[in-house]
């Protein structure tokens, strides 16, 4: 921004390309898990169904430890303070909406890795790393983790659509800089 200092304004700062790289990868992945997830509950049993659940798992495990490395490295470099164009509710809302999504992050992996195995499916990671089942096989425990899962899912995809508004109501609608602090090329 430039002149935004003369003018008594902070420059817009941006994150650090550690936490931008974790964003853009999980949000590819999260899209594709979405995707993958609604259309592979559909199809009909058979060896398609059969790799789009194991790929859907791969990848969701993935993000998981995506995750706990962004909130490790959240923790070490703390978000940029937001630019001063950002009203006062948008500055409560934006926190707790990333907390949010955070928190969805980690919940959707556990929910999906507990569900296979109270379903009694193993996973090989990537089909090379075999994980433990954390809980026994069992009909009930399958039948309820898989209902959270699925709501956890439609939680994230409305927290999502908020998200992204929001973005495009500030960078579209009002160009205060909030994009730029994600894109890539700062
Ligand atoms: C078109 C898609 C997306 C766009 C344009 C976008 C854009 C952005 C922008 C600009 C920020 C920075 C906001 C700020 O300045 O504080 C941000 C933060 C964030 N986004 Fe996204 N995003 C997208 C998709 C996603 C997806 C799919 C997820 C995960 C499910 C996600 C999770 C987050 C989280 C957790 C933060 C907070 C980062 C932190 O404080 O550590 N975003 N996003
Ligand atoms: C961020 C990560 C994840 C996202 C966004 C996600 C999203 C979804 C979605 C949208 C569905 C379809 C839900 C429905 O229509 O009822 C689904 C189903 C499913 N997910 Fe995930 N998932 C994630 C991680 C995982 C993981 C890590 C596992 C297992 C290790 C997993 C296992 C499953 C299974 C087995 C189903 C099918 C359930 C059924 O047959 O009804 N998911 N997921």
């Amino acid at each position: 921004m430039p002149g935004a200092e003369a003018h008594g304004q902070r420059p817009t700062l941006g994150y650090r390309p550690v936490a931008k790289g974790l964003h853009w990868i999980t949000a590819a992945a999260v899209f594709g898990l979405l995707a993958l997830g609604l259309w592979m509950t559909d199809l009909p049993i058979g060896l398609t169904k059969l790799e789009a659940y194991a790929w859907h798992k791969w990848i969701g495990l993935t993000v998981f430890l995506l995750t706990v490395a962004r909130l490790i490295w959240r923790w070490h470099a703390p978000p940029p303070p937001l630019p001063d164009a950002v009203t006062r509710w948008e500055r409560r809302l934006a926190p707790v909406s990333h907390a949010a999504l955070l928190v969805l992050l980690v919940a959707l992996p556990i929910t999906g890795w507990l569900m296979s195995s109270a379903g009694g499916v193993e996973i090989f990671w990537f089909g090379l790393v075999p994980l433990p089942n954390p809980v026994p096989r069992d009909a009930g425990l399958f039948e309820r983790l898989r209902t959270a899962h699925h709501w956890l899912a439609w939680t994230l995809m409305a927290v999502l659509a908020l998200h992204v508004a929001a973005v495009i109501r500030h960078d579209v609608l009002r160009r205060d800089g909030v994009f730029r602090r994600m894109w890539p090329s700062r």
